[in-house]
């Protein structure tokens, strides 16, 4: 049925860098599941391709090999495999796997080594995946009568792959499949050194502003930017926003010489994962009907677990996020003197920048009865948080889409954000919509409307009845990624 009155299945091509559970570092890696899974269930015929790093190295025997290439200048050998039947089995797409034993098989975080620093080969690394990708596309040869008619890639490690698609086409007279490319995060651009080009088969046009140069180096994402047919942001606030200063980071004119070709489409959740009605992995179950007794169990809980005075009358605030300027900790950190004051407690997962990991560190060893922190990635408390939370911060400077906002939202968990990208377009806040509220959000990015916002949330945590309406609100939404992978499948068609 839904098949037909979406048209016929396509052929899609999706790759990434990461995908949980696999691998993940961030939202990416969800998007990369849940995204080709909702494809893959209405009716389209999905294929993911990623690197084999490490942990995902397809054991001898296992895994069907569907393409080989000897090393050719300038590139390594590599293979692809299809990771197999129980995958598509659970998934409803074919995973395949890039398998480059010199550029992937290492353990950990798919782009930076074991001291946090990016791999001295990224650039080598990801132009393989997109190269990988482009001749996968049956240009120069496809596997096995497989030909997408899309391919979409994904932030900057993918950057370089709708120029190669071009690139290679030319003079093969095979059709060249269309190509669409997602922002994700313009913050991280992939900037190379332009000598690097011939080792990455770049060619000589691209070395100029009007290609992918970018200040004096080669941008992978410029080139994503440039040469896609078609570029999707992951919210519309944040598709707008990027085509000005300061979060088109350098790249606003060229976005906004695009924008007749660029589209916002907000992520969604996966509520197989994202549900505290079916979540294994929190203290007590809940959904509507048993929602404040879910909720007061899974409070105590956390508060047990992080080590905190188990006091239902503390508004216990929670914050999950990779620990960089981007997300605003140092604001929360900032206001830790007003959450004292208004007795609330603070529970904090995250990890990344260590100047802000000790500051959390400080603060938590400064108020033990009021601050708990965990830093380092951890799945099952992420999801503990979004249960046993009052509230969720998320004063992040600017956000493409954000997740956890989202997530908490289904958890009867209102979150506090900044009014930026995805946050804006997925939180409504109680003075803008009483009745239809489901959070707070605040307009400029300091600590000061961030304290304001938490004095508001504090109040209205103290009337049940305008709480109980914010959390109902907000696990009443509907974020499934039904009809953004239909705005997704909306955008395929224009192009094919
Ligand atoms: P971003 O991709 O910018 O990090 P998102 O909100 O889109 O932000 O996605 C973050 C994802 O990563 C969420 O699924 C969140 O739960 C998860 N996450 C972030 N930090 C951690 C952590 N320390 N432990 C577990 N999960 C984390
Ligand atoms: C990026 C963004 C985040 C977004 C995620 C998935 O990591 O920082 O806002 O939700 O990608 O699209």
């Amino acid at each position: 049925m839904l098949l037909h009155t979406d048209g016929p299945p396509l052929r899609i091509l999706f790759v990434t860098p990461e995908c949980a559970p696999w691998i993940k570092t961030g939202g990416l890696g969800d998007v990369s599941l849940a995204l080709p899974r909702a494809l893959a269930a209405l009716g389209h015929d999905v294929k993911l391709l990623m690197p084999a790093y490490g942990e995902l190295r397809t054991p001898p025997g296992e895994g069907r090999l569907l393409v080989r290439h000897a090393a050719a200048h300038p590139w390594p050998a590599w293979q692809v495999v299809d990771a197999g039947d129980a995958v598509r089995e659970e998934h409803g797409f074919s995973l395949l796997l890039l398998d480059c034993p010199e550029r992937y098989y290492r353990p950990g975080n798919p782009y930076l080594d074991e001291h946090g620093r990016d791999h001295a080969d990224n650039a080598q690394r990801f132009a393989l995946l997109a190269h990988a990708a482009a001749s996968l596309s049956g240009i120069p040869q496809g596997p096995q009568g497989w030909h997408p008619q899309v391919v979409h890639g994904n932030d900057w490690p993918c950057g370089l792959l709708p120029g190669y698609l071009d690139h290679y086409a030319r003079g093969t007279g095979l059709p060249r499949p269309a190509s669409l490319f997602t922002v994700h995060n313009l913050a991280f651009q992939g900037l190379f050194p332009l000598e690097l080009a011939p080792e990455l088969a770049v060619p000589q046009a691209w070395l100029q502003p009007q290609g992918a140069e970018f200040w004096g180096q080669l941008s992978f994402m410029k080139a994503g930017l440039r040469f896609a047919d078609l570029l999707t942001a992951v919210s519309p606030t944040y598709a707008r926003e990027i085509q000005l200063e300061p979060l088109g980071f350098g790249l606003q004119d060229l976005l906004a010489s695009r924008a007749g070709s660029l589209q916002g489409i907000l992520n969604g959740i996966d509520p197989a994962v994202w549900n505290p009605a079916t979540d294994t992995l929190i203290a007590r179950r809940y959904d509507l009907d048993t929602l404040d007794a879910g909720k007061a169990a899974n409070k105590a809980a956390l508060q047990r677990r992080m080590g905190l005075p188990e006091a239902p009358t503390s508004m216990l605030l929670g914050m999950v996020s990779r620990l960089t300027e981007q997300k605003g900790v140092d604001l929360v950190l900032d206001r830790l003197p007003l959450l004292l004051e208004l007795g609330a407690q603070l529970v904090v997962l995250g990890s990344g920048d260590p100047a802000l990991e000790q500051r959390l560190r400080e603060a938590a060893a400064a108020h033990p009865l009021h601050v708990a922190v965990k830093i380092g990635f951890d799945e099952a408390l992420a999801h503990q948080v979004e249960a046993g939370a009052d509230a969720f911060l998320m004063p992040s400077r600017f956000e493409p889409c954000g997740l956890n906002q989202m997530y908490s939202q289904a958890y009867g968990t209102p979150p506090i954000v900044h009014a930026t990208g995805g946050l804006a377009d997925s939180v409504v806040d109680l003075e803008e919509s009483p009745r239809t509220a489901t959070g707070f959000s605040f307009g400029a990015d300091d600590a000061e409307a961030l304290g304001q916002a938490l004095q508001r949330a504090h109040a209205a945590w103290l009337q049940p009845q305008t709480w109980r309406n914010l959390q109902r609100n907000g696990m009443r939404r509907d974020f499934s990624w039904q009809a953004s992978a239909r705005a997704y499948v909306h955008a395929y068609r224009t192009l094919t």
